[in-house]
């Protein structure tokens, strides 16, 4: 699992179109959300089912084992790149709460398709809670906990499919260190 422009489960061709419409959007003017999932759908043109959306990425089925998220805004290739993060540096008992990645590139990241939903009540409630705690505990910041960015995995155990809004910060003080020496 490395940033690179490679893929097992992508092909060359759905890569180039991915990093033309990233390159785009760089230039591209400010649009309301609609209109910019419409535009990143009609651009990219991948052979794959779009099965949601967000303010910042469109996220498409890929053999109903994964999904495929595309950045629509820059702040959506950031928040690709901090679920990568995180995901890669986050304690391994919190793992068990997020939607493991599986790939990631420039602008785009394939997870697990997550299918189970989390039902509404007291005790997920709670256990929404307990894992907030968790991860606060161990220093990062579980933003966006709302119903509908989790998920129950198989084995039964709360899941966070959205987590481009969590805050790391003890990776930015070890960055910051070493950049002032
Ligand atoms: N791992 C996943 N499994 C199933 N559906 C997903 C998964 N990730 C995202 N989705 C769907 O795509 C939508 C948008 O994805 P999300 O990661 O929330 O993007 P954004 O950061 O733009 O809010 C979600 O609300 C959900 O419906
Ligand atoms: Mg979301």
């Amino acid at each position: 699992m490395s940033l690179s422009n490679k893929s097992n489960i992508l092909s060359n061709d759905d890569l180039k179109r991915i990093n033309s419409w990233i390159n785009k959007l760089k230039e591209m003017k400010p649009l309301d959300k609609k209109q910019r999932v419409k535009k990143a759908k009609s651009k990219l043109k991948l052979n794959y089912k779009k099965i949601g959306a967000g303010c910042n990425r469109i996220v498409y089925d890929i053999n109903h084992r994964y999904v495929l998220k595309v950045a629509i805004t820059k702040r959506g290739i950031k928040n690709n790149e901090i679920e990568f993060n995180i995901y890669k540096h986050c304690p391994d008992q919190l793992r068990e709460h997020l939607c493991p990645v599986k790939e990631i590139g420039y602008g785009w990241i394939i997870m697990d398709k997550m299918s189970k939903k989390v039902p509404k009540s007291s005790y997920y409630n709670r256990k929404r809670t307990e894992m907030f705690n968790e991860f606060k505990n161990n220093g990062i910041e579980a933003k966006d906990l709302q119903w509908s960015n989790l998920a129950l995995s198989k084995s039964g155990k709360i899941t966070v499919f959205d987590y481009g809004n969590f805050n790391m910060p003890s990776k930015n003080i070890i960055y910051k260190k070493k950049r002032k020496k």
